[in-house]
């Protein structure tokens, strides 16, 4: 009897030490993430930036994937290839859009998955150059950012439906098609070819700060892509140059998977924002990234006029950022090269709100504050901002700020000074922190209302 009490107070033991037990980061793995860490902090300071989705897509306006979902052959696509001329096409405008909306990077489309390159390609004449007074819209993308002084990325698409050498694997448009199926595919000439096509881009386009490739599926992943001769290769032309997952995944990692999947720098979440920080196996943060439409679709479509409101799009922004992330936000330029109107409506929307509350995004992160009912906290160093989202009666309650260690609190857009108090009316328990803003029917300021408050450390 004895001797089974003490296997079950051991076993008990053991567990419990198991469940405790953190495996300990290897030395790689500290070097690595140490890496990542370093490459990505422009990046996590700008938290905003710009994707765009520009292709002979276009022209068919039902979406960058028309060619999978209708399983069109290349001969039947070739008409939207033909069409494709975008005679508006000005990067500077572009470029101008997005530095007003208060983004500091963008990520153009060099390929999508339809294979037709937007830059001049050497290894292949499926190419806007060919035509288009040999125009390279990508080298003119970069020019034009760069002139505003925004971060420049480029989209690269592992996946091609044009590319003969390509089995229709996957979502391929052909994938259903038995005379294509028996083709023979020859599957290192295609990737000959792709990872041809990437050194192009990185070696002869000057500076580049991200690559996004995407994606990867099934087998079709990490070293079916012969990820990490491809990643040596980047970076051999562009050291500082941080790269997306997709090389290994399509939209997130498991949190076992963060980081030591192969050689990305941040996680791509699509369509949505993690509930909590992402971090990784040990406890760690790890960057991320929401990518986001404005409407329904990537490439442009005609027919999707469910546009979100500036407001949705400003409170993803923040919600990204009190967790730690970015936000790609999308545009899907029509087949003469403009970006959609209503686009244009919400960015200039979002930018008037950056010109004044931009403080409480850029460098910012998480804060320790739990998140409050009338809003969101970000926080950077010393100072927590108070995101007040949601209507409210005219206290803020930043539950958790210490009154003792606070220098000041303010109105971000005015500099004012707010009264706080640590009880109000019946709320007499220990831990709260009422900031008197006033009430009123619409927040001072539209769609967010940014307090500051200025802690002493
Ligand atoms: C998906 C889609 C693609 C889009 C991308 C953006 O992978 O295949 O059309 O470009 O997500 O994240």
């Amino acid at each position: 009897m004895k001797k089974f009490v003490w296997i079950i107070l051991i076993t008990s033991l053991a567990v419990i030490k198991g469940l405790f037990a953190q495996e300990a980061p290897s030395k790689e793995y500290k070097a690595n993430y140490e890496q990542v860490m370093k490459r990505t902090e422009w990046w996590r300071n700008s938290r905003f930036g710009m994707f765009i989705h520009f292709g002979a897509y276009a022209v068919p306006a039902r979406g960058e994937w028309v060619k999978s979902r209708e399983r069109l052959t290349t001969e039947q696509y070739q008409k939207y290839i033909d069409d494709f001329n975008p005679i508006d096409f000005d990067a500077k405008a572009w470029a101008k859009t997005a530095k007003a909306a208060g983004m500091k990077y963008a990520v153009l489309t060099a390929k999508h998955h339809d294979g037709f390159c937007l830059f001049d390609s050497k290894l292949t004449d499926y190419k806007l150059s060919t035509r288009f007074g040999g125009r390279d819209l990508v080298r003119e993308f970069l020019d034009a950012f760069r002139g505003e002084g925004l971060k420049v990325g480029l989209y690269y698409s592992i996946i091609d439906w044009h590319h003969p050498e390509y089995p229709n694997v996957g979502n391929h448009p052909q994938r259903d098609h038995k005379e294509y199926s028996k083709r023979i595919f020859n599957w290192d000439n295609y990737l000959k070819y792709m990872h041809g096509q990437v050194e192009e881009l990185v070696k002869n386009y000057g500076k580049i700060d991200i690559m996004w490739f995407d994606y990867s599926f099934d087998q079709y992943s990490g070293e079916k892509w012969k990820a990490k001769e491809l990643v040596d290769m980047v970076r051999k032309y562009q050291p500082e140059i941080i790269l997306d997952n997709r090389l290994a995944t399509h939209e997130g990692s498991s949190s076992k998977q963060r980081m030591v999947k192969i050689l990305g720098d941040f996680e791509t979440p699509e369509q949505g924002i993690p509930d909590v920080p992402l971090v990784d196996k040990y406890g760690n943060p790890v960057p991320w990234e929401t990518c986001l439409t404005l409407n329904g679709g990537w490439g442009y479509t005609e027919q999707d006029h469910n546009w979100k409101s500036p407001e949705l799009i400003i409170h993803s922004l923040v919600n990204c950022v009190s967790k730690n992330g970015n936000l790609l936000l999308n545009v899907g330029p029509d087949a003469r090269g403009n970006i959609p109107e209503e686009s244009i409506g919400i960015l200039t929307e979002v930018g008037k709100w950056m010109d004044k509350s931009g403080e409480s995004i850029y460098g910012c992160g998480s804060s320790n504050l739990t998140k409050p009912d009338w809003g969101r906290f970000t926080q950077k160093g010393n100072t927590v901002y108070a995101h007040w989202l949601y209507p409210n009666l005219g206290q803020l309650n930043a539950k958790g700020v210490d009154s003792g260690n606070v220098k000041n609190v303010y109105m971000l857009k005015s500099g004012a000074e707010l009264p706080y108090q640590n009880t109000w009316w019946s709320n007499t328990e220990t831990g709260n922190f009422f900031i008197t803003v006033g009430s009123s029917t619409e927040k001072p300021v539209k769609y967010d209302t940014v307090v500051k408050i200025v802690l002493k450390n």
